[in-house]
This record gives C-alpha cells, sequence and structure tokens, in this order.
C-alpha cells in the first residue's frame, strides 16, 4: 500500500537497515523498481524529482501511473511516492495535493533562518496530511537536474539540532561528503559527523549519492543512524547499458519493448541487489 516514509524509517533505524530510495524516470523503472521490492518482501521509496515529474508529465500522472502499478501488480509491500529536493513551499504543496506520501524540502542552499522558515512551513502542511518531511542541512557534491552544487559544504550538528528542534521533520539528510553521480575516487563520508548528528537530532538519517558508496561505508552509515538510501545513477547506467546492448546486437531493431524490456530488468537486478546490500529485504 500507499504509505508515508515515517513509519518505515523508524523500524528501520530501530532494526539497523536501511530503505533505499529508487528514483523514477520513466514507466520501466517504477514497474522495475515495484517489481523489486515485492520480489524482495521490501519496503520500497520511490523518489522522483522535480525534473523527473516534469519530464513524466507532472505529479499528477506519477501518482496515477504508480497506483496503476500498485493494483495491476498487486503489491503488498508499503510503498512511499517521495519529492526528491523539493526547492519551494509551492512545489511541495503541489505535489502533497497531487497524493504524494512524502516530500523532501531541500532549501539547504538558502540561509539557515530562511530554511528553517521554509521547512517549518512544509512540515505544517504534509503532516496536516499525514505526509513526510525530509530535510536537508549542508551541500551534496554533483549535479542532480537543476541542482547544481558549487562546493560540498559539511553539515553542522548544532544547526542540524535546532532544524530538528523547530521544524518537526521526520528525517534529515546531513550533507557529509556525498556525491550525486559517480564518485571522482572513493567517497570520503564524515562518519564522525554522522555519528554526533544522528545522536544530537534522535532521528533517521538520509544518505544522497548512493551511487558507488562502498559496501563497507554502507553498512558503517547504517550502524550510525541512516535509514534511508537514495540511488538513482547506478540504475540509469544500469539501463542504458541494457539499451546499447541491444541496439549494438540488433542495429535494425526498433520495437522499443525489445529494448526498453531488457532495461527495466536491468534497474531490476540492479534495485534487489541494493535492497540486499541495505538489509532491507523481508523487512515490508
Ligand atoms: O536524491 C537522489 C540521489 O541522492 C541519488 O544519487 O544519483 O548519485 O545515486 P545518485
Ligand atoms: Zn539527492
Amino acid at each position: 500500500p500507499l504509505v508515508s516514509m515515517k513509519d518505515m524509517l523508524i523500524k528501520a533505524k530501530e532494526e539497523g537497515y536501511a530503505v533505499g530510495q529508487f528514483n523514477l524516470n520513466n514507466l520501466e523503472f517504477t514497474q522495475a523498481i515495484l517489481k523489486a521490492a515485492q520480489e524482495e518482501n521490501s519496503p520500497v521509496i520511490l523518489g522522483v524529482s522535480e525534473g523527473a515529474a516534469r519530464y513524466m508529465g507532472g505529479f499528477k500522472t506519477v501518482v496515477s501511473m504508480v497506483k496503476g502499478l500498485i493494483e495491476d501488480y498487486n503489491v503488498t509491500v508499503p510503498v512511499a511516492i517521495h519529492l526528491d529536493h523539493g526547492s519551494s513551499f509551492e512545489s511541495c504543496a503541489k505535489a502533497i495535493h497531487a497524493g504524494f506520501t512524502s516530500v523532501m524540502i531541500d532549501a539547504s542552499h538558502h540561509p539557515f533562518e530562511e530554511n528553517i522558515a521554509t521547512t517549518a512551513k512544509v512540515v505544517e502542511l504534509a503532516h496536516f496530511h499525514g505526509v513526510s518531511v525530509e530535510a536537508e542541512l549542508g551541500t551534496v557534491g554533483g549535479q542532480e537536474d537543476d541542482v547544481i552544487a558549487d562546493g560540498v559544504i559539511y553539515a553542522d550538528a548544532k544547526e542540524c539540532e535546532e532544524l530538528v528542534k523547530r521544524t518537526g521533520i521526520d528525517c534529515l539528510a546531513p550533507a557529509l561528503g556525498s556525491v550525486h553521480g559517480p564518485y571522482k575516487g572513493e567517497p570520503n563520508l564524515g562518519f564522525a559527523e554522522m555519528e554526533e548528528i544522528g545522536q544530537i537530532t534522535g532521528l533517521p538519517l538520509v544518505l544522497h549519492g548512493g551511487t558507488g558508496i562502498p559496501t563497507k561505508d554502507i553498512q558503517k552509515a547504517v550502524s550510525l543512524g541512516t535509514a534511508k538510501i537514495n540511488v538513482n545513477t547506478e540504475n540509469q547506467i544500469a539501463s542504458a547499458k541494457a539499451v546499447r546492448e541491444v541496439l549494438a546486437a540488433q542495429p535494425e531493431q526498433y520495437d522499443p519493448r525489445k529494448y526498453l524490456g531488457p532495461a527495466r530488468d536491468a534497474i531490476q537486478a540492479t534495485v534487489q541487489g541494493k535492497m540486499r546490500e541495505f538489509g532491507s529485504s523481508n523487512k515490508a
């Protein structure tokens, strides 16, 4: 069923695993991720960036597509539809009214007081509708859609504590060296800060930029209170590789089902692997 992230993440933190957020790009991504979740008997968060929502038609299209597939595929595991990196109160409000069950308000690039004010406003509306809220502090590196980071700034523990106290968010994404897109070399995550922020806030933490983080770092992050890990690029790479392989072997092929079907299978396999790695399999 469609649910918010709240209970999913509290349970994950208590039991020592992380729920994956896998980003939607089109119908095939949605099919693959829902199938993977059902197959693994795992809770799942469907991440939808503003850019991806625009690409697919809009928030309403996304909600209808997800609801349709949940019925057609008889999906029984908990599923959240989550706005990823929501850029404004207006955008979060639109997603909530379209039926999203969770939103991220990413006002991390604004001054601290402005971040708090916007986040608090989103929380008030969201909680009224039973929708969960994620907020961010610091800067995630790399680029995602319209969000380009010009420098990686680590989240500050005192600011995290204050943001949580003054807004009532459900989970927090403290940027601690993670990057959107592939890493140049090994990621260098701020685990000491992660531990401090996890303890000081008491909230489930979110790790953005999940693509390319080694398993030992994933396990360490989970042990320090990370209960949600976002992955997009790795699925995009897997699906593009499958399309290239089919079209290279069959240059005359024109039926989209013949190249997007294998792409869908590749995404599903990638997601199932992540669910096992994150420990969310059989936790539905
Ligand atoms: O918000 C989405 C992500 O943080 C995904 O990061 O594309 O590096 O896996 P990624
Ligand atoms: Zn992100």
